[in-house]
């Protein structure tokens, strides 16, 4: 069966890097600099990028275009059909299991770019945003409608294919990203007082630094880069032989690192604009769906047509960061029915769509009427989330170093990162140091972190 490729190096680059900026850049890493050092913290998470996160996805993107298939598939033929084949599988499943939660996310995202172009936080009480988000969430229908809204977009781009769905609409849809980001940048640096904001976002306190915090930053640096979830292989098999896979990985590592350090720049110049602390907005949803429709009224001009364009773009951003990156996430899903069990592109997708639909409805209906629907303390939505990125992720990412830096025929490994000896290799030991030694022992700990395996022994 012939095979599609991505058309350009920038379009391959593009889909990588929009199935890496995400949620995560947004509502997790300028919060997480900020309390653990500013410059300090960045700087360990761009150690850990390097030291863990570039050695993954470079192995990631090396075995999904030397097999030229999906995840499953291409862990099939890269370990001969060994049992190291279900490393693959794991990967489409954990994509698979992610996505399910995170398009509830995205659906938010669009209701809250549709409340804010219609200015409807004109003179709302910092209580009523926690009784507007609360009401929306908990209503058993709205966020259902946005969510089908989500997913049948992400359809649309993911049954027109690999070059006119996924890559056409990253080359649209990034540099959009790009340009929201960078005029957020400009509005919130602007605001008189920001030079707070910025200085605690970016002033290096190194007594912060513990060792919570640096598995904290592997953790991150993990989940943003989307390794271990079969995304950057599968988009990987559709690189052609000439991409530099080690540079490709340097780009992707670095537009996510950009965009999530300038995420902190939009957000904490606002918040200190207003005289609120870091301490008062939170983290996660309520920090994206709470705190800041607020912090951008009172720092824009309540009602003002300022606050509606910088809410708007806000909310826009974050819907095409969540866009991008759960086409990325269906891909892997498609990629592998398709494929593995030869149904056409458009009957895999719409198997996947289905799926995602009725389990993202039931994580989605887990704030309204099925909040009562719990297992160990936790509704349906946080039982996806804690699952996939507690236990699937770095198991995931712990047998893919494995496998790569023990496994994977040596020669192979070589080949494919040297595009067969036409380009120089000259950080292969060190590669090859951190699959085999590195990486597992750090990710092992991660895991053991977030089990809470550590805070027992204290
Ligand atoms: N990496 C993205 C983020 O930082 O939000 C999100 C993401 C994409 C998570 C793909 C998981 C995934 F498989």
């Amino acid at each position: 069966m012939s095979r599609e490729n991505f058309g350009s190096k920038i379009g391959a680059i593009l889909a990588a890097a929009g199935s890496a900026v995400g949620l995560g850049n947004v509502w997790r890493f300028p919060i997480e600099t900020g309390e653990n050092g500013g410059a300090a913290f960045i700087i360990v998470y761009v150690a850990c990028i390097i030291v863990l996160g570039l050695p993954i996805m470079i192995s990631e993107f090396l075995i999904g275009r030397y097999a030229h298939t999906n995840t499953a598939g291409a862990f099939r033929i890269a370990s001969n059909g060994s049992p190291w084949k279900w490393v693959g599988r794991l990967g489409v499943f954990t994509g698979w299991f992610i996505l399910c939660y995170y398009i509830v996310v995205g659906a938010w995202t669009l209701h809250y770019a549709f409340l804010s172009a219609t200015n409807a936080f004109y003179d709302v009480d910092a209580k009523q945003y926690v009784d507007i988000f609360n009401g929306f969430v908990q209503n058993p229908w709205i966020p259902t409608v946005w969510l089908v809204c989500f997913v049948v977009f992400i359809h649309f781009v993911i049954t027109r294919g690999v070059q006119s769905g996924i890559e056409r609409s990253a080359k649209v849809m990034m540099p959009a990203l790009f340009v929201i980001t960078l005029a957020l940048t400009v509005c919130s640096v602007s605001l008189p007082g920001a030079s707070r904001g910025i200085e605690f976002l970016l002033k290096p306190d190194w007594s912060k630094v513990d060792s919570n915090v640096v598995l904290q930053a592997m953790g991150q640096a993990f989940y943003s880069l989307s390794l271990a979830m079969g995304c950057l292989c599968t988009y990987a098999s559709y690189f052609d032989h000439r991409t530099p896979l080690a540079k490709s990985a340097v780009n992707v590592a670095m537009i996510d690192t950009g965009i999530a350090i300038m995420a902190g720049f939009i957000i904490f110049p606002s918040v200190f604009n207003i005289g609120m602390t870091p301490d008062d907005i939170g983290i996660g949803a309520s920090l994206t769906f709470i705190s800041l429709p607020n912090v951008f009224q009172q720092a824009f001009g309540n009602g003002s047509i300022l606050a509606v364009i910088v809410s708007t773009m806000f909310y826009s951003l974050l819907f095409v960061a969540a866009l991008t990156s759960a086409i990325s996430l269906h891909e892997v899903a498609t990629a592998y029915v398709s494929e593995e069990f030869a149904w056409s592109r458009k009957k895999a997708a719409t198997l996947v769509t289905s799926t995602i639909m009725v389990l993202g409805i039931l994580c989605s209906l887990s704030f309204g009427p099925l909040c009562s629907v719990t297992l160990f303390g936790r509704n349906i939505f946080e039982l996806f989330d804690d699952f996939s990125g507690m236990v699937l992720l770095p198991i995931g990412g712990m047998l893919i170093s494995i496998f790569a830096g023990w496994v994977l025929n040596r020669k192979l490994y070589h080949d494919e990162l040297s595009n067969y000896g036409t380009l120089r290799v000259r950080y292969y030991r060190l590669l090859t140091f951190s699959l085999r030694y590195v990486a597992p022992v750090a990710i092992g700990m991660v895991f053991l972190d977030q089990l809470g395996v550590f805070d027992f022994l204290k």
